[in-house]
């Protein structure tokens, strides 16, 4: 099939690669113009495991393709899918303008039937408005295709290429066949394509990305009540995750939930409710929770230092909002940072691919500066914050920690290390929730 997504960002990118790797045709289009010059020469805008091999195949293989033009692309494409970006509005809903305006665009250019495929995280109704934009422009036919996208940043093209489950909202039987060969090459294993309406389909997303924060916000909050009566998270986390009906994944307490999607979510859907007379007390609250989350690093530091660390030093390690990705949106490192120079705090940061990303929202300064190894962000500092769960921060040699760090402090945002190992190299431990 001739394949184009519209918009080549995270999303984008990985159903390009994937949709070609199947044996599809694929034209991958953005406004970006140094990142599509920089596609065409082979070079990844993002770090996402695997991620460069598949697009390399593919292009040198002559099926994936990236342009600035959108009428070639819409020109020679049956199927267009929409993979643009719905940040968080002023007032907390989702942001729709780039795909209003690229609705708008390939409506103006095309002359022959196609199918719209929205891949993009939209509000319910967004199908609807969709639809109105191109027969508001043209007379020629046009299916409009509710497809959300349920990878994960870090295992994204695994996450596309072997999917739990695919969801097509659609209302056109033509266009639901049409998906299901497009996706039928990704369910071989057996994994569900559920075909239901475009509203239900639109709500499923923001049900299930609600529903993840939801329980990581109650794990937080686990967390801190173990901090109060003693208890260890940890144990109470695989006493509850071993229960069918719970499950263990998602079970991990930390530094609040962040990244590109969450946060943006939980409030657009606290929005629609608004919007439909039903206040979503329960997301309100995880909104409320996570924000003070946050800071709960911080509460243990200036705990430790008596409400004072002017002129300390911390080495912060991890800056992307998870593991394994460079994107640092809305990541709690970012509050974290913001926190600890605002009391007069320095920071040494080192994540393993995220500085450069980071670089752009919060550049180098006297109180701020980044690292390029790890290790080497602990000279000259008083203790240690983990904020994000990279592997290679596991298993530190414990020993030049202790020596490194004047004060022999860490902060464990993600219970990474093991309280008891820790305390041997005489370095005080604090983790969340746990004993
Ligand atoms: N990132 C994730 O992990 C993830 C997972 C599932 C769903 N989603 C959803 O997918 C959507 C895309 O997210 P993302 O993280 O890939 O966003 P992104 O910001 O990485 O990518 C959006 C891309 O669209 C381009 N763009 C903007 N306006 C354009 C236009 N008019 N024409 C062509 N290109 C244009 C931008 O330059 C950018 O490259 C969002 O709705 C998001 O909620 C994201």
């Amino acid at each position: 099939m001739n394949i184009a997504v519209i918009g080549t960002g995270y999303v984008g990118l990985v159903t390009g690669a994937g949709l070609a790797e199947t044996g599809n045709n694929v034209i991958c289009v953005d406004i970006d113009t140094v990142k599509i010059d920089r596609l065409k020469e082979g070079i990844i805008p993002i770090y996402e495991p695997g991620l460069e091999e598949m697009v390399r195949f593919n292009t040198k293989e002559g099926r994936l393709g990236f342009t600035t033009q959108y009428d070639e692309a819409v020109a020679k494409s049956q199927v267009i899918f929409l993979a643009l970006a719905t940040p968080q509005g002023d007032d907390g809903s989702a942001d729709l303008s780039q795909v209003r305006i690229a609705s708008e665009w390939i409506a103006k250019l095309i002359t022959e039937p196609k199918v719209i495929v929205n891949k993009s995280t939209v509000p319910v109704g967004t199908a609807d408005m969709v639809r109105d934009i191109f027969q508001k422009v043209t007379k020629v036919p046009v299916e409009v295709v509710s497809n959300p996208e349920f990878l994960k940043e870090g295992s994204a093209v695994q996450d596309f290429m072997k999917p739990d489950r695919i969801v097509i909202g659609a209302s056109n039987q033509e266009a639901i066949d049409t998906m299901r060969d497009l996706y039928e090459p990704f369910v071989r294993t057996g994994n569900p394509i559920y075909i239901m309406d475009e509203r239900s389909a639109e709500l499923t997303k923001y049900a299930a990305n609600a529903m993840l924060a939801l329980r990581i916000t109650f794990m937080n909050e686990i967390a801190n009540i173990c901090d109060r009566v003693g208890a260890d998270v940890d144990k109470v986390r695989k006493g509850i995750g071993s229960d069918g009906r719970i499950g263990p994944q998602f079970l991990f307490p930390g530094v609040g939930f962040g990244g590109s999607c969450f946060p943006k979510d939980v409030s657009a859907i606290i929005k629609t409710a608004e919007e439909n007379g039903y206040d979503f007390k329960t997301l309100r609250s995880v909104q409320e929770v996570n924000k003070k989350q946050k800071q709960i690093i911080v509460e243990k530091v200036l705990g430790h230092y008596g409400g004072n660390v002017k002129g300390k030093t911390f080495a912060l390690w991890g800056l992307s909002f998870k593991p394994k990705t460079d994107d640092v949106r809305d990541a709690p490192s970012i509050d974290i940072i913001k926190a600890l120079t605002s009391l007069g705090a320095k920071v040494h940061a080192n994540d393993p691919v995220a500085t450069p990303s980071m670089m752009h929202i919060l550049p180098e300064t006297d109180m701020l500066r980044y690292f390029r190894r790890n290790l080497r962000a602990l000279e000259n500092a008083d203790a240690l914050i983990v904020v994000t769960e990279w592997n290679e921060f596991r298993n530190p040699d414990f020993k030049l920690v202790a020596s490194l760090l004047n004060d022999k402090v860490v902060f464990d945002g993600r219970n990474i290390f093991d309280p008891e190992r820790i305390k041997e190299f005489g370095l005080t431990y604090y983790g969340i929730g746990r004993r």
